[in-house]
C-alpha cells in the first residue's frame, strides 16, 4: 500500500487548538495570532500538521473570524475550554480515523513528530503523544507549602502536543460534560479516563510552549534557522 492510498483509506485530520485569549501573554490580540518569527503563531502549526495531514482545522475564538491564506485550512468556532474546542473541530470532522490535536502555542513542532505520533495510532495505539523527560526534581505539596512526595523522575514525562488519536476513541473521550472538558489539561487524559491505551513519543527539547513574552522571544530564536531557510 502506498502512502497516499493508505492515508486516503484512514484519513488523518489535523486539529490546531487556537481559540485561547492568552491573557499571560498581555498582546492585544489572542496568542495565537501574535507575530512569531514572521508569521502568525499558529500558522507555524498548520504547517506542519497539512505536511501529513488530510485535512486540517483550526479552532479560533468564537468572537473571530481569521483572514486564511492557507487554502486547504477550515476555520471554526472554539469552546469554553480547550477540549470544548477541540470537540468542535472533531464534532465538523467526525468520519476521521485519525485526529492530531497540536497547541497553536508550540510552534515548534515538526512533520516528523507529527508522523511519529500519526504512525504509533496507526500501529494500533489509541493515542500518541509527545512528551519530553523531565529534568526538574518534581515534589508534590499540599495548601500550605508543606512537600508531602518526591516523585521518581526517572519515570515523569512532560506531555505537550501534538497528540495523535484513533477517530473513534477521541470521538467517544469528547463526549462527556462540560465540566469534565475544562478540567482537562490535555486531550490523552480524557482517553485514558475511558481505558484507552496512550504511548509517549519523544519529543526534542525544543518543542517549548509559549505562554509568556520570554516565551515567544526564546521561541523566535529557536525559530531563526526554519525563517532563513
Ligand atoms: O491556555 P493554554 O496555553 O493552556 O492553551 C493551550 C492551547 O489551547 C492554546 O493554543 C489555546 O489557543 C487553546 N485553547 C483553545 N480553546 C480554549 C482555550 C484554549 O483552543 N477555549
Amino acid at each position: 500500500m502506498t502512502a497516499s492510498s493508505r492515508r486516503a483509506a484512514r484519513p488523518r485530520v489535523g486539529i490546531v487548538a487556537a481559540a485561547g485569549s492568552g491573557e499571560r501573554l498581555g498582546a492585544d490580540v489572542p496568542k495565537a495570532l501574535v507575530d512569531c518569527g514572521g508569521q502568525r503563531l499558529f500558522t507555524w502549526s498548520v504547517e506542519a500538521l497539512a505536511a501529513v495531514c488530510d485535512r486540517v482545522i483550526v479552532a479560533v475564538p468564537p468572537d473571530l473570524r481569521l483572514e486564511i491564506r492557507e487554502a486547504a485550512l477550515e476555520q471554526i468556532a472554539g469552546g469554553s475550554s480547550r477540549s470544548a474546542s477541540v470537540r468542535e473541530a472533531v464534532r465538523s470532522a467526525p468520519d476521521a480515523a485519525v485526529y492530531v490535536v497540536q497547541d497553536a502555542a508550540r510552534p515548534l513542532l515538526s512533520a516528523e513528530l507529527v508522523e511519529a505520533c500519526c504512525e504509533q495510532v496507526e500501529a494500533g495505539w489509541d493515542g500518541a503523544v509527545a512528551a519530553a523527560p523531565v529534568s526538574d526534581t518534581i515534589k508534590a505539596v499540599d495548601g500550605d507549602g508543606r512537600v508531602v512526595e518526591t516523585l521518581d523522575r526517572s519515570r515523569l514525562w512532560a506531555i505537550q502536543t501534538p497528540q495523535a488519536f484513533d477517530g473513534a476513541a477521541l470521538r467517544a473521550a469528547l463526549e462527556v460534560d462540560d465540566r469534565t472538558l475544562a478540567a482537562a489539561t490535555d486531550d490523552a487524559a480524557l482517553v485514558e479516563a475511558r481505558g484507552g491505551s496512550i504511548t509517549i513519543v519523544p519529543a526534542p527539547a525544543e518543542n517549548i510552549k509559549v505562554t509568556t513574552r520570554a516565551d515567544l522571544a526564546f521561541a523566535e530564536l529557536l525559530l531563526a534557522p526554519r525563517v532563513e531557510r
